[in-house]
């Protein structure tokens, strides 16, 4: 396990000595300590990618696909090694944490792939004496600022795209799981990325505005990647401001998931559970509002509610936990609120409602698969994420009342609808607010598809082609006197 700063192919501890303790989020042990890193780590790790920028962007896109296609290879023969730390640090079930390495290592492989297909274009040109060209060209260092919930796949849907076109990388993961990106970046650097193009400083969460800072200001980072909170992406946008960066955001979510009265009521209870809890429903896609036609309300909160009812809590090490414990103390007390508050406004627990310790789940950060009914728009689960394992079921009546209630916020990240109507499936698609539409399906991600939100919920997109396009930028040439 690496436990320190990676700056210009260097293993280092932070400049001022100091560390901050990385906790298992299940019993809240120490599992390691890390740099808390400050402005000289941020600065000396942007003048390493500074440094390595002008070599790593001349080499031709088979080189760096050939470095991703290692880094690939070795992610995939190290997956129980991985999941074993994505879970220690970050709480999912073994099982998941291995999904999340398979996940992690199919954006490297598709990066490795697309590399080499970054084409220009040439275009007719106006006049016969000249010729227009149209080249993409890294957009040179990138900062890439990851979330705790993926601890494996946001650091490498974010890397492996900067890499292959031809940026050099300075990264900053969450505080509460530095250790599965440290790995990630050691694989690497045995993949043969050369010294200086992926550096990464952990920082603690006092300590990181400093960091970030650093990299916000400074003009030879060209662009940032980000995957976090909307408050926090809007002050990235701001304070990037000042240099004029390439942003790509993608920040929080409040997903609808309809299920009209033509829905295949069974496969919407199962894409449901596939959606929802998912990391322990930690995930910025993660259905947030339920709405469920009235004709067929009582047969599917019925379902969910048996579904629901029968996931098993506790820690990654039990091989039967199907639902982690939460991140921290913070997540727990949000998730408390939101229900709390959602009984006190008329809602009503069918299942769940509380913490849970029990036997095997023993920590302080359980809380048990939760199904709400009665949910109102005046509740506070119903504007915020809740990020955990509470599902708010709301009834509608007609397609217009529940695409109004659908689109009632200033997040668009994704939307889940169930209909077996094919009009209504074209209809509610385009009418949806959302950078992804899950169709009669509650699994939407993959490294081949692009990922993102609109509205407050950010921009640029990561995975397919369109993930890579966010790390170049466009050059045209103009060649006259012909
Ligand atoms: C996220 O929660 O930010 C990412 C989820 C995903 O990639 O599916």
């Amino acid at each position: 396990m690496k436990t320190l700063n990676h700056i210009h192919g260097q293993w280092q501890p932070a400049t001022n000595g100091r560390v901050f303790d990385v906790r298992n989020p299940a019993d809240e042990s120490l599992i390691a300590q890390v740099p808390d890193s400050g402005v000289e780590d941020a600065s000396r790790a942007v003048d390493a990618a500074v440094a390595a920028l002008a070599r790593w962007k001349s080499t031709t896109a088979q080189e760096r696909a050939q470095v991703l296609k290692r880094w690939h290879a070795l992610i995939v023969q190290n997956t129980e090694a991985i999941a074993a730390l994505i879970s220690r640090e970050q709480g999912k079930p073994l099982a998941e944490g291995r999904g999340e390495v398979a996940y992690s290592a199919g954006y490297v492989e598709w990066y490795a792939e697309e590399a080499v297909r970054a084409n220009g274009e040439m275009i007719p040109a106006p006049v016969a004496s000249k010729r227009f060209f149209v080249l993409k060209e890294a957009v040179g260092v990138v900062a890439v600022v990851t979330p705790w919930n993926f601890p494996a796949a946001m650091i490498a849907r974010k890397i492996a795209p900067a890499l292959a076109a031809g940026c050099t990388v300075v990264a900053k993961p969450a505080e509460d799981t530095p250790l599965t990106s440290l790995l990630l970046v050691e694989l690497a650097e045995q993949a043969g990325v050369p010294p200086g193009v992926l550096n990464i400083v952990t920082a603690s969460r006092e300590r990181t505005p400093e960091v970030v800072g650093v990299w916000l200001a400074d003009g030879r980072v060209r662009k940032i990647s980000f995957t976090g909170s909307t408050q926090v992406g809007k002050l990235l946008a701001r304070e990037s401001a000042g240099t004029l960066k390439k942003l790509s955001l993608e920040l929080g979510g409040n997903a609808p998931f309809i299920v009209f009265d033509d829905a295949d009521v069974d496969a919407a209870v199962e894409g449901l559970m596939a959606a929802k809890f998912r990391n322990g429903g930690q995930t910025c896609v993660s259905p947030n509002r339920v709405y469920v036609h009235q004709a067929v309300h009582d047969r599917f909160v019925d379902k969910l509610a048996t579904r629901v009812g029968a996931l098993r809590v506790g820690p990654a090490t039990s091989p039967d936990a199907e639902i982690g414990p939460m991140i921290n103390g913070r997540a727990v007390e949000k998730i408390e609120r939101h229900v709390k508050d959602a009984v006190a406004k008329g809602a009503r627990a069918v299942v769940g409602g509380h913490r849970v310790r029990s036997e095997i789940a023993q920590g302080p950060n359980y809380y048990a698969p939760t199904v709400l009914v009665n949910a109102t728009r005046e509740m506070e689960l119903s504007c915020e994420e809740t990020f955990g394992p509470v599902v708010p079921v709301f009834r509608f009546d007609s397609e217009a009342e529940v695409i109004a209630l659908a689109n009632d916020t200033p997040f668009g990240l994704a939307g889940y609808f169930y209909s077996q109507d094919v009009r209504r499936i074209w209809r509610v698609a385009s009418a949806l607010e959302t950078g992804i539409v899950g169709i009669n399906e509650g699994a939407i991600s993959a490294p081949s598809a692009p990922f993102g939100g609109v509205k407050e919920s950010g921009y640029g997109r990561e995975g397919s082609h369109w993930g890579l396009e966010d790390y170049m930028h466009t050059k045209y040439l103009c060649q006259g006197n012909l």
